[in-house]
């Protein structure tokens, strides 16, 4: 079957200019993938890895200094993949919310301040439903009760509500048109582990419900392990490895992706959890080669001076290492 999304060497860079002198931050560069219908695809990386800008181009949600500098992204909805870049403002708006809809990171801010709950969803939904208002209205209260939400929550302003409830507003408002694809950035980091786990689990009863697809963004891998079915792994810019949530943390191929699974706490489990050594690279000037060699306990000569392409190792599983591609395990 036709993947939902295909991206294709995706480069997006901040391009600035600063006195004169330009400068340029590749926060992604060259990023191949694609989600298929019906799936939930994580993209984990630590701070600055630049997810969140990968999933903003992917929602054509990007202004200056961000520009797409090379690649593609063609979503099919309908009729055949599209280039979402070659879309009309007007082609884009009828996509908007009715097919492809976009939980920001802090995306809780959506939700107008000064406006009750009511507006927001008049605001970003009413258009695409095509129903007279009281039939309108009426589905949201049934899209909030099917969540487990009072309709009253629409007369309140978002101020009267808790973080949780915010949050969950906010991901019903993104679904009440029952989109084929939803992106959420970071959609329960601020929240605690009772509240996280509610909205996770309104995210999957969701998601199976539509048989939409979803690209979730967080840089916590055990939120990736419980929720996800295939993962994409961030370092610098670029997707460094790929694969089915279970083959990933059953057997990492990319040091990157072993030390982030090996990072994580476990239950009973005393022994010391050793750090990487350094910081992530600067964009604006990243190390030649593979961006990780600087950190890598494994790293060789060729590492330094050539780029690891990405290739499928696995049936699914795909890594841009030279160690992995000599056969050597992280
Ligand atoms: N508006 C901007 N102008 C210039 N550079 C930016 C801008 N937004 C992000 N960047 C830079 O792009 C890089 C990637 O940032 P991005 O926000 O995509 O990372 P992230 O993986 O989402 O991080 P986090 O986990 O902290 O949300 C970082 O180096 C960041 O400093
Ligand atoms: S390509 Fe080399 S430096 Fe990069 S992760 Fe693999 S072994 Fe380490
Ligand atoms: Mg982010």
């Amino acid at each position: 079957m036709q993947p939902i999304l295909s991206v294709s060497g995706l480069k997006a860079y901040y391009q600035m200019r600063y006195f004169g002198v330009a400068r340029e931050i590749r926060a992604v560069d060259d990023i191949t993938l694609h989600i298929n219908r019906d799936e939930i695809y994580g993209i984990a990386g630590e701070s600055s890895s630049g997810k969140s800008t990968l999933i903003k181009t992917i929602a054509r949600a990007i202004r200056p200094p961000l520009n797409v500098v090379g690649g593609s992204i063609a979503f099919d909805f309908e009729a055949g993949p599209r280039d979402l870049y070659a879309l009309s403002e007007e082609q884009l708006s009828a996509i908007r919310w009715r097919h492809l809809s976009y939980i920001m990171q802090g995306s809780m801010n959506v939700l107008n301040p000064v406006r009750r709950i009511r507006h927001s969803f008049v605001d970003f939904a009413f258009r695409h439903m095509g129903l007279p208002m009281p039939a309108f209205l009426q589905r949201v209260e049934d899209h909030l009760a099917h969540l487990s939400l009072q309709p009253g929550i629409l007369e309140s302003f978002p101020h009267e509500l808790s973080g949780g409830m915010r949050q969950r507003v906010t991901i019903a408002l993104a679904t009440v048109c029952r989109p084929d694809f939803i992106i959420a950035d970071e959609p329960t980091t601020a929240l605690d582990v009772v509240v996280q786990k509610n909205v996770l689990g309104m995210i999957r009863r969701l998601q199976q419900e539509m048989g939409a697809s979803v690209l979730f963004v967080t840089h916590d891998m055990a939120v990736h392990a419980n929720l996800c079915d295939r993962l994409g792994i961030m370092y610098a810019g670029r997707l460094v490895e790929e694969a089915p949530t279970r083959a990933l943390f059953q057997r990492p191929l990319h040091p990157y992706t072993a030390h982030l699974i090996r990072s994580l706490p476990r239950i009973g489990d005393d022994t010391p959890r050793h750090g990487l050594e350094g910081r992530p690279p600067s964009l604006a000037a990243p190390p030649p080669g593979c961006r990780f060699h600087p950190r890598c306990p494994l790293a060789m000569d060729i590492c330094k001076r050539e780029v690891p392409p990405m290739e499928e190792l696995e049936s699914g599983h795909r890594v841009a290492c030279h160690a992995a591609l000599q056969g050597i395990a992280p």
